[in-house]
């Protein structure tokens, strides 16, 4: 659906040159949920301005809309052409793609009905089309009955949703969505997610979502990539970034999301919680898919005599799967340590020791 290969974005100004986007390859598959999650400045929003060519890269390559976009000099070459495309061809592939924003970008002194009708009065559709389609794009984000009213008249939440519907307003098939819900409080976050989730699954929709909550990726992305100082530095499906991240930046934005982080300040202040005597172990587990908690967990004391005091214990929701995690001190002789720890493992169960007595 969208891939692109290698592509750069540098700013220079009179002061300075930042690499805003370094060297990124990735595939958006179709009709899939793709997040793209960073700390502020890591160059997502270049990443997906470049995506539809509101940022023309200064090189590398991309397919996106059945087209093949070579990049060179900040220019972008359609399908092999040797001339340089214009702002027709642009405008046609931006137009592709629909693209929503934290802060909505609505006309305030038009009505919710004219903002959504705004980009369809240039396609050359009649009134009554326009009237009808408008109408549909209304019933789709469940807010028929805010047609007359005006953007002032709106929460954050409805306002995302007329912002939503403009977006779909020429039927895109791909939805770029930079930070929509930072705006929001967590209930109208949560009905917005629910809302690009629908469209994912009903429509086919897909979907660009950039955040810098790991929360938003939970809920909602099929697979994330992390991007760091304009680099993607790690990739994969949601589930598996969670169970098993492997970069720091990604281990703390994992970390923001479950409560077994917890942990990590307790270490830090050295909470009579986390204390650990000789002969005992802090660990963290990790249950995936094939394991599941308490099983193990009676397992180990009956068949290896480890004695397992739970300190915290989760289970994440993500999309319709779930990860659990426990924090517990074991306590039993070496062997017994040993061969615990040993089945654990067998048993696919992740297991890292935090302290040792
Ligand atoms: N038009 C521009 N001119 C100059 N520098 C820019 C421009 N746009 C972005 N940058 C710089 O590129 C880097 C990446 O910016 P970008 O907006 O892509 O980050 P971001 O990950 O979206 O951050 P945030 O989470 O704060 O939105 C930043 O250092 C930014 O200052
Ligand atoms: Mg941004």
């Amino acid at each position: 659906m969208i891939e692109i290969s290698h592509i750069s974005k540098t700013f220079t100004s009179r002061e300075n040159t930042v690499d805003a986007v370094r060297d990124v390859s990735l595939q958006v598959r179709e009709g899939e949920i793709f997040g793209v999650i960073g700390n502020s400045g890591a160059g997502k929003s270049t990443l997906v301005r470049c995506l539809n060519l509101l940022e023309i890269p200064d090189s590398g390559e991309m397919r996106v809309a059945g087209r093949r976009i070579a990049l060179r000099g900040g220019r972008a070459y359609f399908d092999g052409s040797s001339r340089p495309a214009g702002e027709k061809q642009l405008g046609q592939l931006r137009r592709s793609m629909g693209m929503i924003f934290q802060h909505f970008n609505l006309l305030d002194r038009s009505t919710v009905f004219d903002n959504i009708a705004y980009p369809l009065r240039y396609t050359g559709m009649n009134r009554t089309d326009i009237s009808s389609r408008v109408m549909e794009l209304l019933r789709l984000v469940g807010l028929t009955d805010k047609a007359g009213a005006y953007p002032s008249q709106l929460s954050g939440g409805q306002k995302q949703r007329v912002a939503i519907a403009r977006a779909l307003a020429g039927s895109p098939k791909i939805l770029l969505s930079d930070e929509a819900t930072s705006a929001l409080d967590p209930d109208a976050t949560e009905s917005i997610l629910n809302l690009l989730r629908t469209l994912n699954e009903e429509l086919g929709l897909t979907i660009v979502l950039i955040t810098h909550e790991m929360a938003v990726i939970k809920a909602i992305a099929h697979r994330v990539a992390v991007m760091e100082n304009g680099l993607v530095v790690e990739e994969g499906d949601v589930y598996d970034v969670f169970a098993n991240p492997q970069q720091d930046i990604t281990r703390r934005f994992v970390a923001s999301a479950t409560a077994l982080s917890r942990v990590d300040k307790l270490l830090r202040e050295d909470s009579p919680l986390v204390q650990v005597k000789p002969g005992e172990m802090l660990l963290r587990l990790t249950f995936s898919r094939e394991s599941v908690g308490d099983a193990a967990i009676s397992a180990i004391s009956r068949d290896y005599g480890v004695s397992v005091n739970i300190v915290l214990a989760s289970v994440e929701a993500l999309r319709d799967d779930t990860l659990g995690g426990l924090i517990a001190v074991f306590q039993g002789r070496p062997d017994q340590l040993e061969g615990a720890v040993s089945w654990l493992e067998e048993n696919r169960i992740k297991v890292e020791v935090l302290r040792r007595g």
